[in-house]
């Protein structure tokens, strides 16, 4: 990493103070980058780097926006491009890093269009499942006040408690929301929203790893196991 690059960290890692979406996370997307980037041909190693350090750097700051009214990924490639633009990263790469940052959600429309955008996106998708996306979501149910476990129906839930449709909207009241819900209505979805082979793969096997869980938590609390 160059000095240019350490610069951008840092700028990074004072935004990032969420459990859930901290450095770690930022490192873990980083290095899955890198992974799935290696079964891809022509690849801007430096923009894909560059966008996975600094994807969620607005993430806290849509967290603690009471109004609901701030997108993390806009909001994100607005923050990164006077970082970029100080650092001195020419205006080709700042514009194609923000791009990226600006596809990279779950929920939203925004579609990824170059091949960095695609493996940002599935990277970060990918490291929201398995045992380290099990973690995550109770680090945010922790955050939100969330219980366990809920046994409401899925579509039941999804009308009460969901705005939008499932894929591009959002959870109306967070605390009534819990990850085995959020397993249903969103992880399920990853493998078909994601571009890569390589990401899918790994996707569908971590949520192999989720769905035993989810199923070993329901068995002990109706006192089955
Ligand atoms: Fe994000
Ligand atoms: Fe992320």
């Amino acid at each position: 990493m160059d000095e240019r690059m350490r610069q951008v960290q840092q700028a990074v890692e004072r935004e990032m103070v969420c459990s859930a979406h901290s450095m770690a996370h930022v490192w873990r997307v980083y290095r899955l980058c890198l992974q799935l980037a290696a079964e891809e041909t022509k690849v801007d190693v430096e923009v894909l780097e560059l966008a996975s350090l600094l994807h969620d750097i607005a993430r806290v700051r849509e967290d603690t926006d009471d109004t609901g009214m701030t997108d993390h990924a806009v909001l994100g490639a607005a923050m990164a491009e006077p970082i970029l633009r100080d650092a001195g990263y020419p205006e080709a790469t700042i514009h194609h890093v923000c791009s990226c940052i600006t596809t990279h959600r779950l929920r939203g429309d925004a579609i990824p269009a170059t091949i960095e955008a695609k493996l940002l996106f599935d990277a970060d998708k990918v490291d929201s499942l398995g045992a380290v996306g099990i973690a995550r979501a109770y680090m945010l149910a922790a955050g939100y006040g969330e219980e366990m476990y809920s046994d409401e129906n899925v579509a039941d839930y999804v009308a009460r408690n969901h705005v939008g449709g499932t894929a591009t909207g959002r959870i109306r009241v967070l605390g009534e929301h819990t990850p085995n819900l959020e397993f249903e209505i969103a992880f399920k979805s990853i493998p078909d929203r994601l571009f890569t082979r390589q990401a899918r793969a790994i996707a569908i096997d971590r949520l192999a790893v989720m769905q035993a869980y989810f199923d070993r938590l329901r068995a002990e609390l109706d006192g089955r196991a």
